[in-house]
């Protein structure tokens, strides 16, 4: 039998924060105790107040700095307790174009910034191959915080960065996004489809306001630097995106 509270980390870490129904899915699976039901009810409840700061903050920020302010003062997503710093967004804020990735790993969380490690070199020579310059764009992730051990990001703490990536994307204004492998796709999209699927189809990410911004899915450069023999695929899509921007 498993105690109560690591059920519910259990559910905490398979992205559970909401309740559809009064009685609990899986307590027969898990032979879950009934008195687990309420810590649920309150965790879930935490979540939805987390993300309802979240948005309240962002409306108040009129600026990326302000943004950034505001999530300095954000305690509610859990990763920012064992994270070291918090990875905001790096970057020319009038960029034309918006790159979007997971989550910072180990050397971003030491240095603050995105895509700095392996997968960021590599990017970099990836952006100035098509004769784009890091430093023209705007680079952020989903995530402001490394996850521990750099696991993938629950759905509760997907949910709880999205208004804050949402805003940035707002304040930004980009003409292009380019999505960097399926989480930022899905996410930022909400869909959920595999990259190979989605990888070079131009979708259309929607505004709150209604307005409609062009973004491209594209493979992640840490999937890259295990599957070298793909980096052609995303050459041809940063081509394509290059081509788009000319056409604006
Ligand atoms: N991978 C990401 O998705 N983002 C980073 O900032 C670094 C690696």
């Amino acid at each position: 039998m498993m105690d109560v509270k690591e059920v519910l980390n259990w559910y905490i870490d398979a992205g559970v924060d909401v309740i559809c129904g009064d009685e609990l899915m899986s307590a027969n699976v898990l032979d879950v105790p009934a008195n687990v039901e309420k810590p649920v009810a309150d965790v879930s409840q935490m979540g939805m107040a987390a993300r309802k700061n979240a948005r309240q903050l962002c409306e108040k920020a009129h600026s990326l700095a302000e943004l950034a302010q505001y999530v300095e003062s954000f305690d509610g997503c859990q990763l920012k307790a064992t994270a070291k710093r918090t990875v905001f967004g790096d970057g020319d804020e009038k960029a034309k174009i918006l790159l979007v990735g997971e989550a910072p790993g180990a050397d971003e969380d030491r240095e603050g910034k995105p895509f700095v490690g392996k997968s960021g070199m590599l990017l970099n020579k990836m952006l100035a191959s098509v004769g784009i310059e890091r430093k023209n764009c705007y680079i952020t992730n989903i995530l402001m915080w490394r996850p521990p051990g750099n696991r993938t990001p629950t759905g509760a703490e997907v949910a709880v960065s999205l208004p804050f990536l949402k805003r940035k994307i707002e304040l930004i204004d980009p003409k292009v996004i380019v999505a960097l492998g399926a989480p930022a796709a899905n996410a930022l999209m909400n869909i959920e489809e595999p990259i190979s699927k989605i990888r070079g189809k131009w979708l259309e990410y929607e505004l709150s306001v209604g307005k409609k911004i062009d973004l491209l899915p594209t493979f992640h450069p840490a999937y890259l630097l295990r599957n070298p023999a793909q980096k052609a695929k995303s050459w041809a899509d940063l081509l394509k995106v290059k081509k788009k921007l000319s056409n604006s």
